[in-house]
């Protein structure tokens, strides 16, 4: 499976900002193998659309709305996302969950909106350290992948990214035994729910430092990056591997 090196700008960037980048990492593409997915903020989807037409660089949404469209103020269709060229949508990202209060029912119905517009619901999921700490992981994990793809096509597009909530922005990257083992775990779980060969992400402080030990893994497909794919540099480095 190709790897896929992703890009969660989260709340950073302007469109002039998302140009710039772009001019500097479309001439050094060829440097990386696999695929490169931006997520830029969804003000500078259509900058980001333009700067990446024509290009193998693929991008997508940070959220969507579990409708495609009505009277819901401040949402962001997948449908418009879908129109304007994007490939991807993250859906259930950790911050979403804890800071805007998403359920995992709510992340079902989004991932359901995505797969309704052909988008490819990048559906992110991991445990707390409190939960790591009480030994809860691969449950938790299993009841958010049960719940979150309640909705979702057996045969659908999907990727899925683990990212345990203390990784997560936080430089405290988990060790390549942990990754290995939530991995497998995971893969594990989505064969017996009838999800075959989902590509598995792994994000949380990944870094060019650290990005070498983790992509050999079985069962990691790739990373979602977060600070670290800010800079063209450091992304290259990582989607280097
Ligand atoms: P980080 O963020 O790489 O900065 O830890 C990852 C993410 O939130 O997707």
């Amino acid at each position: 499976m190709k790897k896929i090196f992703a890009a969660n700008w989260k709340l950073y960037k302007t469109p002039k900002e998302a140009r710039d980048f772009f001019v500097n990492l479309l001439p050094r593409v060829g440097e990386t193998s696999g695929e490169l997915v931006f997520f830029p903020s969804t003000i500078c989807l259509e900058s980001t659309s333009n700067s990446l037409k024509g290009s193998k660089v693929q991008w997508g949404a940070q959220n969507c709305y579990s409708k495609l469209q009505g009277a819901f103020t401040g949402e962001t269709s997948a449908q418009v996302v879908k129109e304007l060229g994007g490939s991807y949508v993250l859906i259930g990202h950790s911050e979403r969950r804890s800071l805007f209060g998403e359920s995992d029912a709510l992340i079902a119905d989004k991932v359901e909106a995505a797969q309704s517009v052909n988008l490819i619901p990048m559906l992110c999921i991991g445990e707390t350290l409190d939960e790591r700490e009480a030994g809860t992981t691969t449950s938790v994990l299993q009841r958010q992948l049960q719940q979150n793809l309640a909705k979702a096509h057996k045969n659908g597009a999907l990727v899925v990214a683990y990212e345990p909530v203390w990784a997560i922005g936080t430089g405290k990257v988990a060790s390549p035994e942990q990754v290995a083992e939530t991995h497998k775990a995971i893969a594990n779980i989505l064969e017996e729910m009838g999800f075959k060969n989902t590509n598995i992400l792994y994000g949380g402080s990944v870094k060019p430092e650290n990005a070498a030990s983790l992509i050999s893994l079985q069962h990691v497909g790739g990373f979602l990056i977060g600070g670290a794919s800010l800079e063209v540099e450091s992304f290259i480095r990582i989607a280097k591997n």
